[in-house]
C-alpha cells in the first residue's frame, strides 16, 4: 500500500485546514450561545471542541477568524465571561447549521433558527430549551496561535452547571449516549449520526465498571 507524506510547510491553509478536519474525526459540535457587553445574543456552532479536564471540568472550543477580524463568540465570551455549550442531537442539525452563516454582531441566532431560548441560571448568555444537554461555562483562559490577522483562539471555559433532560438520563445521574444521539461533524459539509453503538470491555475491568 502506498502512502502519501505531507509536510504543512508544503502546502496552502486551505489544504491543511482540508487535512485536519479529514483527520480528526468524528468531531463533536459545539453549540455556543454567547451575549456581547452591549447585550447582543449569539449562537454558533464550533466542531474544534473537547474536553480539557474532569476535575474541574473544563472545556475547549478553538474559533478562528473571519476576514481578519474576531468571530462574535469569541469576542462575546472575552466580554462577558459567561456562555452555554448545547449538544446538537439528531433533530436539531438544520438548525445549528443556520447559527453558522455570517451574520451581523446584531442579528440573534436563535431567532434566525427559530430556536427558543431560556434563561441559563448562572451566566448572562441565554441556552436553548431544545438541546437536550446544556453546559452552563465559565471562561478561564485563551491560548492564542497563529500569525497575526489570521489567529486562532483556543478558549478554555469551567463548567459551572449542566442542564439534562431527563429523557436521555441513566440513573438519574447520567447521559446515555444512545438516548442523546450526537451528530458529529467530519470533513466538509458531511456529518454523522451515532445510530451505529457497540461496547467494549477494558481487559482490565469488570463487566459494567465505567472506563475513565
Ligand atoms: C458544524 C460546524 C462546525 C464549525 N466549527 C468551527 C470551529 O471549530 N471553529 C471556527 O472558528 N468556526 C467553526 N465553524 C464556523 C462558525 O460556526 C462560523 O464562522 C460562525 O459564523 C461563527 O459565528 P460568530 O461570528 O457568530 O461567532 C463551524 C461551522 C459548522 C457548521
Amino acid at each position: 500500500m502506498k502512502f502519501r507524506k505531507i509536510d504543512p510547510g508544503d502546502i496552502d491553509r486551505r489544504h491543511i485546514y482540508r487535512l485536519m478536519v479529514g483527520t480528526i474525526v468524528p468531531r463533536p459540535i459545539a453549540w455556543v450561545s454567547t451575549i456581547s457587553a452591549a447585550g447582543h445574543v449569539n449562537l454558533a456552532p464550533f466542531s474544534f471542541f473537547t474536553a480539557v479536564s474532569h476535575a474541574p471540568p473544563m472545556v475547549s472550543i478553538s474559533v478562528g477568524m473571519r476576514d481578519e477580524i474576531q468571530k462574535h463568540t469569541a469576542r462575546n465570551i472575552l466580554e462577558t465571561m459567561g456562555y452555554v455549550i448545547h449538544v446538537v442531537a439528531n433533530g436539531l442539525e438544520e438548525q445549528m447549521n443556520v447559527c453558522a452563516g455570517n451574520y451581523p454582531p446584531d442579528v440573534n441566532e436563535f431567532e434566525e433558527a427559530g430556536l427558543d431560548a431560556v434563561p441559563a441560571d448562572l451566566v448572562p448568555a441565554p441556552r436553548i430549551a431544545a438541546a437536550p444537554v446544556a453546559m452552563e461555562c465559565r471562561f478561564r483562559s485563551v491560548i492564542t496561535n497563529g500569525a497575526e490577522g489570521d489567529q486562532t483562539n483556543l478558549i478554555i471555559g469551567e463548567v459551572i452547571r449542566w442542564h439534562i433532560r431527563e429523557d436521555v438520563m441513566v440513573e438519574d445521574k447520567y447521559i446515555d449516549p444512545v438516548l442523546l444521539k450526537p451528530v458529529g461533524r467530519l470533513a466538509g459539509n458531511h456529518y454523522c449520526r451515532t445510530q451505529d453503538v457497540f461496547e467494549m470491555q477494558r481487559p482490565d475491568r469488570k463487566k459494567g465498571q465505567m472506563a475513565s
